[in-house]
């Protein structure tokens, strides 16, 4: 039976950087390895364009029908200042809540022929691997009031409101916990609990999960400012951190650049399994539409295609595949070929060569197995 995938490419480099994925379903349906079938669908800016809306209720839909998303990105300045509900990036929040895609997963690896192209010392991210889990359906992202109102005296007063219950702060940690059982035993679970209510709970839940559940997993608390401070100072200490929606926003762009690069991070974000097992997945670059560089052709492919990685990982099942496929995105880094964000000295390459080699690799990786 084939495996049902929607596109939903977004804007700016989101199209160029999904156009390599597709190589990559291509080449694995044609090796006959895999039968993914997609279909695509717009979503964002270029949505909003063709019919007023950047997620229209067709597009939700066949989302929740699918059940299995492959992401681009969306936004960019010509729609900064459409109505705030109307803007790209509300209407993939409202996404990601109507799927109810609460853990949201973001390894940060250093591959071996990256450890020079990282902005902080290569000793210092040779052999990173980590994961942040960050909660994404909650916080002050979501939470109510969120508001502009004008006030008696005419100047006007911005409201967002951080809000966390018990069950939102215990379903994320089991996903940390049970992840950091798997690795390397080691969870850093991230708030501000030196001010912050929802930060306080936060520590009491996860503290009490450790010690009830998960003894055998080495907790640590980090107030979040010093853990950002740590991404940079010694990134190789964590294993999995933990943190809330805003915080494993900022926390996933810093650990970023010590795996060399915005553009090599993937993520996964991952609803509860229903009655019948099946997983409502969206799997997604961490990087945003990058207007800076979109249309020029040189966007690096890697974050997209690893996130189709991780859907072959986690919605499939399919680790050899995923495996052989983080093995092929290293070996072609490793023979020089980069994009100019990882380049550093060498002549950098386009989206479309990056992506040919890591095919290139994939089909080396598959008939070595
Ligand atoms: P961004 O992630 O788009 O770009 C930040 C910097 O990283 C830019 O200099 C960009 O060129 C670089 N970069 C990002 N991805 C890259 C890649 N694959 N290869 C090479 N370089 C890459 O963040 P931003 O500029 O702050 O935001 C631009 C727009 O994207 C905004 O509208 C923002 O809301 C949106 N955004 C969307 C998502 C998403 O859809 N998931 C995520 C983040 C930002
Ligand atoms: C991300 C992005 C999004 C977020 C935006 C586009 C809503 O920055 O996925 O990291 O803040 O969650
Ligand atoms: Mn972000």
């Amino acid at each position: 039976m084939p495996f049902d995938v929607l596109l939903l490419p977004g804007d700016g480099i989101g199209g160029e950087v999904m156009g390599q994925a597709e190589a990559v379903i291509a080449f694995l349906n044609r090796t006959g390895l895999t039968d993914i079938r997609t279909e695509a669908d717009l979503a964002g800016g270029t949505a909003y364009d063709r019919h007023g809306h950047p997620l229209g209720d067709a597009t939700l839909a066949r989302a929740q029908a699918c059940g299995t998303v492959l992401f681009g990105a969306v936004g960019g300045e010509q729609w900064d200042h459409v109505p705030y509900h109307l803007r790209p990036e509300i209407g993939f929040m409202r996404l990601r809540k109507e799927m109810d895609l609460f853990a949201n997963l973001r390894p940060a690896v250093c591959p071996p022929a990256l450890a020079g192209a990282s902005s902080l010392k290569p000793e210092l991210v040779d052999g990173l691997d980590l994961m942040i889990v960050r909660e994404l359906t909650g916080g002050v992202y979501f939470g109510e009031p969120k508001e502009i109102v004008t006030q008696e005296n005419g100047r006007r007063r911005a409201v967002d409101t951080q809000v966390y219950d018990e069950d939102e702060i215990e379903r994320i940690a089991y996903v940390a916990f049970r992840l950091a059982g798997e690795r390397q035993g080691r969870l850093a679970s991230v708030e501000k609990s030196n001010v912050m209510k929802s930060g306080l709970l936060w520590r009491q839940v996860v503290s009490r999960m450790q010690h009830d559940l998960y003894p055998q997993v080495e907790l640590v608390h980090l107030l979040a400012d010093n853990c950002a401070m740590q991404l940079v100072r010694r990134p190789k200490q964590f294993d999995v951190i933990l943190a809330d929606n805003l915080f494993g926003d900022m926390l996933s762009d810093v650990a970023a650049m010590a795996a060399g690069s915005l553009g090599m991070l993937p993520s996964a974000s991952l609803g509860a399994p229903d009655a019948q097992g099946r997983l409502a997945a969206l799997y997604e670059p961490v990087h945003g539409s990058a207007p800076d560089i979109a249309g020029k052709g040189i966007a690096n492919p890697i974050a997209m295609i690893a996130s189709l990685g991780m859907l072959l990982r986690h919605s499939m099942a399919r680790h050899d595949l995923a495996d052989a496929l983080d093995r092929a995105i290293a070996a072609a880094l490793a023979t020089g070929t980069r994009t100019a964000d990882v380049a550093g000295a060498g002549t950098p390459v386009g989206t479309t060569a990056m992506g040919a080699a890591i095919i290139a690799a994939l089909a080396e990786e598959l008939e070595a197995a």
